[in-house]
């Protein structure tokens, strides 16, 4: 009798101790993080992060439901855990501040694909910094992502990322060629009289991806990208 209390009174005991451990201490921790903003006569300026609204926000549950996140991570890991600094996929860690409007947070697990933490921030938008890479020099801006969407093959050939076309329509121009027609060449080009428009998923989902951006500056975080990336 005595020896099961003990045993019993050892599983409450380790329960509750990793539950103080992975729940109560990181709560403590960083359950309360607030975003980060600098003061200037009275008023709040620079706030970071800001909650993603409107297109960003609609853009995010695309992303959810079109499961990207199977491919994707959005976390630049610090020098001492891997190359993503030097693979130019941040100016820095992301850090647990960079998500606290997220619900949950797209931290992702696998990388088939880049890192797309800060895809949209002004650097990945205007240049690659990766010397590998062999899309150089590359504009990653909105009708880059629609046609990398439509068809990521067309851009890098051994791209094993999947086509998103269905996230397009291909209807026939009528009166004048839509501003908004993926500019297709060869194979992937449509019929004469045809064109094919991005849908509002489409166009929401490049909006998040346009809205990524995790290089704000914080307190908690050091830019530690290597000279060559930093900009
Ligand atoms: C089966 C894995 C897979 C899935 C699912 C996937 N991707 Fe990709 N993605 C890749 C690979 C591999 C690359 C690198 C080759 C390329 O650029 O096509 C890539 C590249 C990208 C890039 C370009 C990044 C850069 O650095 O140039 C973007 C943006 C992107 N994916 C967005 C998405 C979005 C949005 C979704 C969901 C709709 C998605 N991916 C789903 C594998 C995937």
């Amino acid at each position: 009798m005595k020896s099961s209390l003990s045993l019993f009174a050892l599983i409450i005991g380790s329960f509750a101790l990793s539950c103080y451990a992975l729940v109560v201490i990181p709560q403590k921790q960083i359950g309360g993080l607030q975003p980060h903003f600098t003061e200037e006569e009275g008023k709040v300026v620079d706030p970071y992060p800001v909650r993603n609204r409107g297109v960003a926000e609609r853009g995010r549950q695309v992303y959810k439901s079109e499961g990207c996140i199977y491919c994707h991570s959005q976390q630049v890991r610090d020098v001492q855990n891997g190359s993503d600094l030097e693979r130019g996929w941040g100016e820095r860690r992301t850090v647990a501040r960079d998500y606290v409007f997220e619900q949950p947070p797209l931290l992702g697990s696998t990388r088939l694909g880049p890192d797309l933490a800060n895809i949209g921030s002004a650097k990945w938008r205007n240049e690659s910094t990766d010397p590998d890479d062999k899309r150089k020099p590359v504009k990653r801006d909105a009708a880059w992502q629609l046609l990398h969407l439509y068809e990521p093959q067309a851009i890098i050939k051994e791209s094993n990322m999947p086509p998103y076309r269905y996230l397009f329509q291909t209807r026939k121009i009528s009166g004048q060629r839509s501003a908004e027609a993926l500019n297709l060449t060869g194979d992937d080009a449509p019929e004469d009289g045809y064109e094919v428009v991005p849908t509002a998923a489409a166009k929401d989902l490049v909006g998040y991806l346009m809205s990524l951006d995790r290089s704000h500056a914080l307190p908690e975080v050091k830019s530690t990208a290597p000279a060559a990336a930093a900009k």
